[in-house]
């Protein structure tokens, strides 16, 4: 007999709101899920908020609160936001609860046990203004092995590599913007090189997705360093026996999918051990900037404790907006709640697109217009007009279902289909499945539309009725089948079929099986299209964060106040003005700026005729350095505001010359 099937998410930190991005990995691990279930499998379903690291430290500083009330917030959040969105975990918990603070020491007593933990210094990057060390995402500075702006811990917009402590180079505190200098500490390593065979050999045969395992094999060939996993912080499981030192966020974050699996169990009456020691089906999806965590560090220390090693990893390929990197800073993002769920947009169409746009493994590139499309062409136009057109039907004619013997070429069809998506299914090919499926309801559509039932039924009421019949079926298995994709539509559909019962609580083979006398609802349309300046309103939104986010990233350096002082600026009275020749923006300026006349050259000719400028009291930056502009000396600099050079002006009369404060 199969062991049973965990399958868990990546965990989401509690420093920012659900997106997009956490998205992709969760909508097909619930839709697995329920696929799964359905085709008779035990599964258990667990994940939870990842509270630990320093970006949840950070975070909580900027927010002025602890690490805890943040995580509790965003926890809510994502427990609230994945339910809204069909997410059903058996457990959501915290890695911050006691459950998983157990595990972990647990865990890390077993293997110092075992041999496999040791103590090294190492020369840890100090900021001397905030007296402290700088893990992870207190530090930023140069990939050693790329040359790219890093994370202490990550090489995040470069090559993607792990960065141990130590290695970043040209470190600056995060906080202050101080150079960070090196200073020795001691810390403790685990020792991953001695799984290097273990590995390898565990890439060869773990199942999931190809990616998951083929970066793997790739970056254990080219290196297999031991790994730090302790830090200096307060916040996190403490080390056993030390307690100034916190482990590694990658450490008890993976250990929180044990410890839930616990709380879930401890509740349900159920041995956790069934699901982690031996033999097992542990199944864990996450987003593809995970794969080394999951396909390396995680196994190692699962081997090294002596639990059973994961049955599967299903990494889920990039996001992109619009064409860009998926960024939260410059505003490449769209907020399932904010920009979704909130603007009344029903989960289900997100669930589908997510699932029906590409391959798991591939990159995803959402735009609002294509999401419009494909939910307007595919789900309402070939789905949602099937099932009304024949429910509208059989409810008009014959006041309900008539139940007549399915033609045995439909149920082969439907056979056709099921098998299709079963093994689709398993191989996490979701596309693909959700592709058989709407096949089927377009088979079913063209079906309707050659057999006319609406022509038919004038001359052969019987004929017409098992045409019906036919249909019937084929909306009750494409229902059925479509149910982990978009469960709350699926169940409306059952329940128009007259079923008053959980759709969700039916195997899928009974696609075949024969509707049973039902009484049919009056039906409504299952989808309502998106129009067109719904779809406008939503582009514009995200056009307008992506300017909002330009304009705040346009760096400005910031000006110490001496330097600021460094400059002259004082009120000056033009005395003159006339165009530079062979220009036509320029202007040539005499200016009194106090018992002297400066020449100043400036680009007004645009906007102010010479006239209007004379007797004009402006303000001059007197100590620029001389240029020429045009073979015309200029000695100063007159100031004024935007694109049509608006000069400012004194608010009250001053004398020429007078100095600015
Ligand atoms: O990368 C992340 O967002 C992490 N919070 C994922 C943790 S998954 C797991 F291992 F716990
Ligand atoms: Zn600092």
């Amino acid at each position: 007999m199969n062991p049973p099937l965990l399958v868990t998410c990546g965990l989401p930190y509690t420093n920012g709101p659900c997106h997009l991005g956490h998205l992709r990995t969760y909508v097909p691990a619930d839709a697995y899920v329920r696929y799964m279930r359905r085709a008779g499998e035990e599964v258990v379903f667990v994940c939870g908020s990842d509270n630990h690291g320093t970006p949840i430290v950070v975070s909580a500083e900027e927010a002025g609160i602890s690490p805890r009330a943040l995580s509790e917030h965003y926890h809510r959040h994502f427990d609230e936001t994945f339910q809204r969105m069909g997410v059903m975990f058996d457990r959501f918990g915290m890695t911050d609860d006691p459950a998983t603070h157990r595990r972990t020491k647990a865990i890390v007593s077993e293997l110092i046990k075992n041999g496999y933990v040791y103590k090294r210094i190492v020369h840890q990057a100090y900021c001397t203004k905030c007296k402290r060390f700088l893990p992870d995402r207190y530090v930023e500075g140069i990939c050693p092995h790329c040359g790219t702006a890093a994370r202490g811990d990550e090489c995040d917009q470069g090559c993607g590599k792990h960065l141990e402590p130590g290695e970043i180079k040209d470190p600056v505190c995060k906080v202050c913007g101080t150079k960070a200098e090196f200073r020795d500490q001691e810390h403790y390593f685990f020792r991953l090189s001695e799984f290097r065979d273990f590995l390898l050999s565990f890439l060869d045969n773990v199942k999931g997705t190809i990616n998951a395992k083929n970066y793997a094999i790739g970056w254990i060939k080219e290196d297999l360093h031991d790994w730090c996993i302790t830090r200096t912080l307060e916040w996190g499981v403490k080390f056993p026996g030390r307690d100034d030192l916190v482990v590694y966020v990658w450490v008890d974050a993976p250990i929180g999918y044990i410890a839930f699996t616990e709380e879930w169990a401890e509740k349900a009456k159920k041995d956790w051990k069934r699901y982690w020691c031996g033999d097992n089906r542990v199944t864990h999806f996450i987003g593809g900037d995970i794969i080394y965590h999951h396909s390396i560090f995680w196994p190692a220390l699962l081997r090294g404790a002596g639990y059973g090693v994961p049955h599967a990893i299903v990494a889920s390929g990039m996001v992109k907006v619009d064409d860009h990197k998926f960024s939260k800073s410059r505003g490449y993002v769209v907020w399932t709640n904010d920009d979704y769920l909130d603007k009344g947009l029903p989960a289900d169409y997100l669930r589908y697109y997510l699932l029906a746009y590409t391959s798991h493994t591939k990159e995803l590139n959402f735009s609002w217009k294509v999401f419009g499309e494909r939910i307007n062409n595919e789900v309402v136009n070939i789905f949602g007009n099937f099932v009304y057109r024949t429910l509208f039907f059989a409810h008009k004619e014959f006041s309900g279902i008539p139940l007549r013997t399915v033609d045995p070429t439909i149920i082969a069809e439907i056979r056709k289909s099921l098998v299709n998506v079963d093994s689709l299914m398993r191989d996490y090919e979701f596309k693909g499945a959700v592709d058989a499926v709407m096949a089927l309801a377009a088979f079913g559509n063209t079906y309707i539309q050659t057999n006319a039932p609406w022509k038919l039924i004038k001359t052969d009421r019987e004929a017409a009725a098992k045409v019906i019949a036919n249909c019937i079926q084929i909306v009750k298995a494409v229902a059925m089948l479509i149910e982990p994709v978009m469960p709350a539509k699926a169940q409306m559909c059952w329940t128009m079929l007259g079923y008053q019962d959980k759709l969700a609580d039916h195997p899928v083979s009974e696609a075949t099986e024969p509707v049973v006398e039902t009484s049919l609802m009056s039906p409504t349309p299952l989808f309502t299209r998106i129009e067109e300046p719904q779809i406008a309103e939503l582009e514009a939104l995200l056009q307008k964060r992506v300017a909002e986010a330009n304009r705040k990233m346009e760096r400005i350096p910031v000006v110490s106040f001496e330097e600021f002082q460094k400059l002259d600026l004082r009120t000056g009275r033009v005395l003159a003005a006339e165009p530079v020749k062979k220009s036509n923006k320029l202007l040539k300026l005499q200016v009194d700026i106090g018992g002297e006349t400066r020449q100043i050259v400036a680009g007004m000719q645009q906007f102010y005729k010479p006239d209007e400028l004379v007797g004009r009291d402006v303000v001059v930056v007197t100590n620029l350095a001389p240029a020429k502009i045009f073979g015309v000396e200029s000695n100063g600099m007159i100031l004024a505001a935007g694109d049509t050079a608006s000069l400012l002006t004194p608010f009250k009369p001053v004398e020429p010359g007078t100095k600015i404060r």
